[in-house]
């Protein structure tokens, strides 16, 4: 059987991965799979349910039984849309929080395997190509600035309605990065093999082409 292909886009908070990923997706006619919306979407139902960031197996429980249901663009959790909702700074925050924790990310990697089918798949998030799928023909990691990625989220909550603040974000992005790289588990670091792509002074179109010209696909 053929294996079905994967391209890996890993990367810090606002690093413009998320776009680059949905082109390149839709450029290939791949899946798509956001895995950073599955931890925010643990993250939202726990704010949501007061349980605590800390309490490592209600968390677990939590992700292991999320009702997700991605419908293009749309985001659906139990059926409602929370699309924009897990998109706010403070779910940022907590979702970064609980993807510390071991129980949770275990109990994500089926729903993250289940994402892969022909004719294939472009995954984003942090560990895509060290953890969950190290066999990937492709893997990218992607960075910018902390300033380049702070006015890009500045711009990109601004315009989903939220408000924002320059200062705080940039502290937000820091400590964030702080805890994505240091982490024990699955630290947001490049795979083995990853081509590197610094999106500071690059358009997304310019992102875009550069992974697609580094893909290749099996013949
Ligand atoms: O990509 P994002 O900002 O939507 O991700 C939110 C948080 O989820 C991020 O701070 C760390 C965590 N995350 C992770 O630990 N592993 C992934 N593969 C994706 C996201």
């Amino acid at each position: 059987m053929p294996t079905i292909p994967v391209i890996t886009i890993d990367g810090p908070t606002a690093s413009g991965k998320g776009t680059v990923a949905s082109r390149v997706a839709s450029h290939l006619g791949f899946g798509l799979l956001d895995s950073g919306a599955l931890y925010r979407l643990t993250a939202f139902s726990a704010l949501e349910a007061n349980v605590e960031l800390t309490n490592e197996s209600a968390l677990a429980d939590l992700a292991g039984k999320l009702d997700i249901h991605f419908e293009g663009e749309r985001i659906l959790l139990s059926g409602r849309e929370v699309s924009n909702d897990i998109r706010a700074e403070a779910v940022g925050v907590a979702a970064s929080k609980i993807a510390t924790l071991a129980k949770v990310r275990s109990a994500l990697v089926t729903l993250q395997h289940d994402f892969r089918r022909m004719p294939g798949l472009v995954a984003d998030g942090r560990d895509m190509g060290t953890v969950i799928f190290p066999d990937a023909p492709l893997k990218v990691f992607l960075t910018a600035s902390v300033e380049a990625r702070a006015e890009r989220r500045y711009k990109q909550l601004i315009g989903k309605g939220f408000s924002a603040n320059m200062a705080n974000l940039l502290q937000d992005l820091r400590e964030r990065d702080e805890r994505d790289t240091q982490r024990v588990i699955a630290p947001l670091k490049p795979a083995e093999g990853a081509k590197l792509l610094d999106t500071s002074h690059m358009s997304i179109d310019q992102a875009v082409e550069q992974v697609l010209g580094w893909y290749h696909p099996a013949p």
